[in-house]
């Protein structure tokens, strides 16, 4: 499937939120460990953190793709080669939706989503009930409400913004990133696949966890969701003007990993140049 170029952003960052709402988010330099792997949040020091040195703004690395198109390992390992926070933010959408479901709520009212995506707390983000299909499904509904974009809308802004320390930097991944919350963000990949591709390893991805999984349904669910994620009104996914495309449908993970970090790290050098 094909991706619509960007239309104008139509949310803001709200007024008054310049630190981070979350202050349990930082990692200080006594408590500083890496987030569990699989978490939605993770920071540690290392070479970009060093090179933007303190006071300079924050290096941000904006990587989006459709559902199961590698985006959110390709994030951990780049966050964590350059020394880069992270932050899945699907999860924050997922996160919405599990508590929706779990007061047998109606993903698609707005009032409920936008009361759930309020009640977020960080420790949900690792949940491993985020996971679930229901939830991926719920996750893409609540997602096409404006006034839930425009709630974690700040909460992402505000992570690019101020990364937890020791990082100097993030790595954010989703559908809008390059796009809406970091549009003036110094690296922006976009990491597609075609659907039948994504299905495959979403299949694979799921039976290694132990699920079932039909090849059929996870490539019906699939289109679905990027048919809702791609139309919708507010931030729909969409290739920024300005980001480079990754095609993995016959890349392997390292492959795209490594061409990625060329692209990091001479943009880093181009920004070391320019200090
Ligand atoms: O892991 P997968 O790629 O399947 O999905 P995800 O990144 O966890 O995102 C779950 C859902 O949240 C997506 O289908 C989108 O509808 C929504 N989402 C979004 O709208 N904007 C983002 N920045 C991130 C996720």
């Amino acid at each position: 499937m094909s991706f619509r170029e960007p239309v104008a952003p139509t949310l803001a960052p709200q007024a008054g939120r310049e630190s981070n709402p979350n202050p349990s988010l930082r990692v200080s330099g006594e408590t500083q460990r890496p987030a569990p792997r699989g978490s939605a949040l993770n920071a540690a020091g290392g070479r970009a953190a060093a090179r933007t040195g303190e006071g300079h703004r924050p290096f941000v690395v904006a990587i989006d793709g459709p559902a199961a198109s590698g985006k959110g390992t390709l994030a951990r390992r780049l966050a964590e080669r350059f020394g880069l926070a992270h932050l899945d933010t699907g999860a924050l959408y997922r996160a919405t939706a599990v508590l929706v479901l779990e007061e047998a709520g109606d993903p698609a009212d707005p009032a409920t989503a936008e009361a759930a995506a309020r009640r977020i707390e960080p420790l949900l983000l690792s949940d491993p009930r985020l996971r679930g299909d229901a939830v991926a499904e719920a996750a893409s509904v609540v997602a096409a409400i404006p006034e839930v974009r425009r709630t974690l809308l700040a909460w992402q802004s505000d992570f690019a913004r101020h990364p937890p320390a020791p990082a100097r930097g993030a790595v954010l991944d989703g559908r809008d990133i390059g796009t809406v919350v970091c549009p003036a963000a110094d690296v922006k990949l976009f990491v597609t696949a075609t659907t039948e591709a994504r299905a495959l390893r979403r299949v694979k991805e799921l039976r290694e966890q132990g699920a079932e999984a039909i090849y059929e349904n996870v490539l019906q669910d699939l289109k679905t969701r990027d048919a809702r994620d791609s139309e919708r009104r507010a931030a729909p996914l969409a290739v920024a003007p300005d980001a480079e495309l990754i095609d993995t449908t016959t890349l392997d993970a390292d492959a795209v990993f490594e061409r990625a970090v060329r692209l990091i790290a001479g943009t880093l050098e181009e920004r070391e140049w320019q200090q």
